[in-house]
């Protein structure tokens, strides 16, 4: 017999001063890291940051190429880098913008299923969910408490 089944998604949308002083000081990093961008092709400037438990902040923008697949996300970078340098320390926090190159205002974004599953993976890496920060264009945030309402029914087990 069919079932039917429902996946909810949880997440907030909070204004600035909603946020934790942590929460705003990586949104922060992650504005300003945008600007170092090197996004020649799509002209769409991404900074993410994320905070690991010792407090320390790391960031990236996204790295393009003449080969388009072979540029990288942002967040894939910082995560990357973090995993790769900090191999001890659990991520606690991502913050995510994203800007036009000319625009004063933030462009919508969210983070793509290559991105989303290397969440995934960080937070399998130190089981523990990730705080998503994303910056929206009126300028509030949308927080989601880890991966699972972003990336719902996932691949996250080879013996299932
Ligand atoms: N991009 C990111 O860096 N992160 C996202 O969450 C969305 C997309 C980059 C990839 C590419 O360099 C450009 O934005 C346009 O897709």
């Amino acid at each position: 017999m069919s079932k039917k089944i429902k996946i909810e998604a949880e997440f907030e949308e909070l204004a600035w001063e909603e946020l934790t002083v942590e929460n705003q000081q990586l949104m922060m990093r992650a504005r300003k890291v945008s600007e170092k961008a090197y996004a020649p092709y799509s002209d769409f400037h991404v900074g993410a940051a994320v905070r690991l438990e010792s407090g320390e902040i790391l960031q990236s923008s996204n790295q393009e190429n003449v080969s388009f697949p072979v540029g990288v996300c942002a967040e894939r970078l910082v995560l990357g880098y973090a995993g790769a340098n900090f191999p001890d320390l659990a991520v606690k926090e991502i913050a995510i913008v994203a800007r036009r190159k000319g625009d004063e205002i933030w462009a919508g974004v969210s983070p793509c299923g290559l991105c989303r599953q290397t969440i995934n993976e960080v937070e399998m890496r130190f089981n523990q969910p990730i705080i998503i920060l994303i910056q929206n264009p009126d300028g509030s945030v949308l927080r989601f408490q880890g991966i699972q309402t972003l990336l719902p029914f996932k691949f996250d087990d080879l013996n299932a």
